[in-house]
Order: C-alpha cells, then structure tokens, then sequence
C-alpha cells in the first residue's frame, strides 16, 4: 500500500470510529452504512425520501442536456411538485387546517450565496419557481403569503387549484371528527408529511440545493415550517457542502439545523459524521430528546455524503452519472435528555 493510499484508509478508519462511538454512547443506529462515503465527482445529486429518486434523475437530465445547475434543482424538484398523488410536496399536499394547501419553498446558489424563499402561498404549482424567481429578480430573500402570491401572477405563474378533490374529501372528514373549537382554532393533529429537499454538487464543484413542501398536514393557517428557512430546511455553502432538512419543520427551525450541519463539516466532519453529531446535539438541548421526527441529508465540496434521522432513520435518494438509488440513513434513539416540557413540534 503506498504512503497516500495507507494515510487514506487510516483516516476512513478513523471516521468509521468516531461514527461507531457517537453511536454506541448516546444513539443506537437502525441501520448504519458499513463506511463512510467515499469522495467523488459531480455531478451528485441527494435528496430526501424515495420520492426524491425521481427528481435526482430529472436533475441529471437537466445538467446532461446543458441546463445549468440551478435548472437541474429546479427542474427536479418540479417534478415532484407536479405529483398530484404525493401528500406533502406540490398541490398534492394535505391541506392546512381551513381546507387549502399552503406551500413553502426556498433555493439556493453556492456560488455567490445567493437565496430565494417563498412560505405559505397558495394555488401555484411550482412554489420552488417563484423561490428561484424571488432570488434571480428581487433584492430580497423571502416572499410570503400574499406579496408572494402577488409577485407570482406578476411574473406570469398560473393559478391552479387550492386542494385537490382526494385531499378535501380526506380533510371535510378531519374536520367534522374536530371537536368544535374554543378558541385558538382546531388543534392540528400529530404531523403527518413529508418534505423533498435536494442537494446537488456540480461537476464544477459548485454547489446548490432546494427545498419544497407543503408542511405539516392540518397546520394552522399562516404556519410556516423550516423548509423555506435559510439555514433551517436548506443550507447551502460553497466552501463547504450543503445539507436539507425533512421531519417536523418545529423541530428544526429551532436550532438552525442545516447551518449546524454545515459548520460540522467545516470543522471537518464527514457529512454522516456531521449528520450524527448534530442530530445528537439536537437532542441534547431539547426536551424531547431524540422524540423530534426530524431527518437530513448533507454532502460536502468533496462529493461525499449522509443522512441520518431520530428513531428508525429515513430513506433519501443518492445518484450520479454511473447510478440512482435509494439508501436508509442511520436512526438515532435513546431516552429523552433533560426534563420534559413545552409544546413546540408536539
Ligand atoms: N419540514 C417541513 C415542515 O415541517 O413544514
């Protein structure tokens, strides 16, 4: 074995370790990949949740015909958002509590730190558009509600349904099971959806990402979950890598959970190191401990990457040029950690 080659597997050794000791103290993992990610060229694509499979291919698509990296996010998180039948992505979604699907989407642009957001707008298809369209047109970063939904018919999206048939049948039941609200409205029940965030590194080595959802199912109107949040659901820095975020958007907003994933690799974690670590940091500070339904993705500058989730982990979707495929992430439990309190992302 030459000097290199001795030094890489020592240091690959080294990272399976520490992944078995973050483990083995604090966490048990359902399933964890027999070793860490090994680097590779762009373009590499990952993104959360089989459904997310779909939309990789379409990103690789997108870049092998000469669309540009942000084409490729767009272009494959479109897909998923034109699934009709997929509940939590796209208008498709379950509906907010009143009956209507409320999206939030954000995008961003390694090169130059870029960003574009919009959060709870309704009757548009494509919110990962008008997130892309907020970042390339505007000066600003985040569009919501009504000025979002009013910048979107400026800039020529269409209008399409609020709901779809299947999903207000499933929320007229909902709502008549309701108990008939005192005030504050109807209680949304446990969350129920999932998000499709998606990663991307270029051939170039630049790096990208998206995030689209139509969040927590029966939510409260105007409640905004973290998928739009810059450094919540989606993180992108071109120095470093990027991670996204799916799960309870309550559980991750709270602790700026992409940025944390990537400053872990900044201080050199690989991504499933990273992934690890700050689920256990997470769990560490909330009183709930590893009870927060919450899962990411990261990979980093040099194309490797990870997942982990609480309990028993999540599917996301990993491709490139020479495979597609959908792998389980790590799942991280063990008794909550500190006393029990507080509602948020109950
Ligand atoms: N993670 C998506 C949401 O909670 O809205």
């Amino acid at each position: 074995m030459s000097t290199t080659s001795r030094r890489e597997f020592l240091a690959q050794a080294a990272s399976v370790t520490v992944v078995a000791r973050a483990l083995t103290h604090s966490a048990t993992a359902a399933d964890v990949p027999p070793v860490l990610s090994q680097p590779q060229p762009g373009p590499l694509v990952v993104s959360t949740w089989p459904f997310g499979k779909p939309s990789n291919e379409q990103a690789l698509k997108i870049l092998k015909e000469g669309g540009s990296p942000l084409d490729a996010v767009e272009q494959g998180i479109r897909l998923t958002e034109s699934d009709l039948g997929n509940p939590s992505v796209g208008l498709g979604g379950i509906p907010n509590s009143e009956g209507i699907v409320q999206l939030d989407a954000c995008i961003m642009s390694g090169p130059g730190h870029r960003a574009g957001s919009v959060a709870a707008v309704t009757g548009f298809q494509h919110p990962i558009s008008i997130a892309r369209r907020v970042m390339e047109t505007t000066r600003h970063v985040m569009l919501v509600g009504e000025g979002a939904m009013r910048f979107a018919s400026e800039h020529g999206f269409e209008k399409g349904p609020e709901v779809t048939e299947g999903q207000r049948e499933a929320w007229k039941k909902w709502k008549a099971e309701q108990p008939k609200p005192t005030t504050g409205g109807a209680r949304p029940p446990a969350p129920n959806h999932d998000t499709l965030a998606l990663i991307l590194l270029a051939p170039d080595g630049n790096i990208y990402g998206g995030c689209s959802t139509s969040g927590w199912g029966y939510k409260l109107p105007g409640r905004v979950g973290d998928s739009p949040i810059i450094g919540g659901g989606l993180y992108v820095d071109n120095e470093v890598g990027a991670a996204g975020a799916t799960g309870i958007g309550e559980n991750v907003m709270r602790f700026c959970g992409t940025f944390l994933f990537v400053e872990l690799m900044r201080q050199g974690r690989h991504p499933q190191e990273a992934c690890i670590e700050a689920i256990q940091r997470i769990a560490k500070l909330d009183p709930k401990g590893f009870d927060l339904s919450i899962n990411f993705i990261a990979l980093d500058k040099q194309g490797r990457y990870g997942a982990a989730g609480t309990g028993s982990g999540f599917q996301y979707a990993v491709a490139s040029n020479t495979y597609s495929r959908v792998e389980q992430s790590p799942g991280l439990t063990a008794a909550p950690i500190g006393p029990v309190g507080g509602n948020q992302g109950k």
